[in-house]
């Protein structure tokens, strides 16, 4: 599927190469079947998008069998009930609030009981289910004008519409925001947070990089986006989740007072060239040396005798396992604690996905973090490990 945002040319400066789909974990009997795709990506100066060539269909990558599910990690609760706790100042008695992927309404939650209408937008059906088991309203599918066409409650009627982690997975931009501008209120507000593409940039975290992400945005390409629609940023809020991400705060033009932060952090991204394509070239050459001193270093540990494991099957490892060619011959498995994943094999380089105590039976000497967004989480769960002489390795500076 070829990208379509605002007809805009883009300037392909990258390829990773042929890449699977990030979450399609995949039993042995699929592997003849396995869907692959060319990871290469573009940036339209005009709008200084960062954002894929081609991607597989959204229905490819958000169906009944996601494997992710937001309430995996401690952190990310926390971290969800503060987003929650920070967006009432834009809601009074009754307001009704969207969630744009509320997932298994990690975020939702905290507004049950309370005199908020919530409603949740969510494509996969297991984890629509399980926030439905929560007492939470979802509607399993897409958000889209279509979708939300028969939502006459909500109609320029919605205080607050809330995403993270997934208006970047939108390839129809151009829809989504015409959906928000239909369903907001004239002082309503849009909120949303994804990886950000200063961070990306900063820690050559390329792994950020994968069909869901079709989009890496900055303060720079929303605004000038969102300018298209009459919208206009009113506060940005950094945050450290996935890596570095950036909460985007939007309403309509002239209708709320803008937070002085927006000027400094559109004024810094001019001075990091994050409005321009000098900044992707040099994130392509870094690219290029963080894959060759990490295959240096797993061949080097290899060369020891070292017995290497990956921990956490993220989908953002499907990236770094796929573009640095690293297999079963330097990984022998991956832990995690997703029961969707374990017993089948990593996409694209066909590593097995373990339960968490093949890691402690196991004992590797070496693991290969993938989570390392989640390091602090981990590192603290897993002190025996490190205790024990085992050695952290990442692509990434841990
Ligand atoms: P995340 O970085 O959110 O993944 P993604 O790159 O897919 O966005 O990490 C979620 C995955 O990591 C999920 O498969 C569960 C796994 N995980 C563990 O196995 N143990 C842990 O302690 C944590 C925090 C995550």
């Amino acid at each position: 599927m070829k990208c379509k945002i605002l007809k805009t040319e883009i300037n392909s400066f990258m390829s990773f190469g042929k890449m699977p789909i990030a979450n399609g974990f995949l039993k042995e009997e699929n592997f003849d079947n396995e869907f692959f795709f060319n990871l290469d990506i573009g940036f339209s100066e005009k709008i200084s998008l960062l954002q894929l060539n081609d991607h597989p269909t959204p229905e490819q990558m958000f169906n009944k069998n996601y494997p992710f599910y937001t309430g995996s990690s401690e952190f990310m609760k926390a971290h969800f009930a503060n987003y929650a706790d920070s967006v009432k100042k834009y809601l009074k008695t009754n307001s009704r609030l969207i969630e744009i992927g509320s997932n298994d309404g990690t975020f939702l939650k905290n507004f049950i009981n309370s005199n908020i209408n919530i409603l949740g937008f969510e494509p996969t059906e297991n984890t629509a289910l399980e926030a439905k088991k929560r007492g939470i309203k979802t509607i399993n599918n897409f958000f889209s004008q279509k979708n939300i066409s028969d939502l006459k409650d909500f109609l320029n009627n919605t205080d607050l519409i809330c995403g993270a982690n997934v208006i970047c997975h939108i390839p129809d931009l151009t829809d989504t925001i015409k959906a928000v501008d239909k369903l907001l209120s004239k002082k309503g507000v849009f909120i949303f947070e994804e990886p950000y593409l200063g961070s990306m940039f900063k820690k050559t975290s390329y792994d950020q990089i994968y069909d869901e992400h079709i989009f890496i945005f900055s303060a720079t390409s929303i605004q000038k986006i969102f300018n298209l629609f009459d919208f206009e940023l009113i506060d940005l809020i950094p945050q450290i989740t996935h890596g570095g991400s950036m909460r985007y705060i939007l309403a309509r033009k002239g209708q709320r007072n803008i937070n002085s932060i927006v000027k400094k952090i559109l004024d810094d991204e001019k001075k990091m060239n994050l409005d321009n394509l000098q900044s992707c070239i040099n994130f392509k050459k870094n690219c290029e040396i963080s894959k060759n001193n990490l295959k240096g270093k797993i061949e080097n540990l290899k060369s020891k005798g070292k017995r290497i494991c990956g921990y956490a099957a993220t989908s953002k490892s499907t990236t770094v396992l796929n573009y640095c060619k690293i297999g079963t011959e330097f990984i022998e498995f991956i832990c995690d604690t997703t029961k969707e994943k374990i017993g089948k094999y990593s996409p694209g380089m066909h590593i097995p996905i373990v339960s968490m105590n093949h890691f402690y039976e196991q004992k590797p000497d070496v693991a290969f973090l993938f989570a390392w967004n989640h390091k602090e989480e981990i590192f603290n769960k897993e002190k025996n490990f490190t205790e024990n002489k085992g050695e952290w390795i990442s692509h990434v500076k841990l």
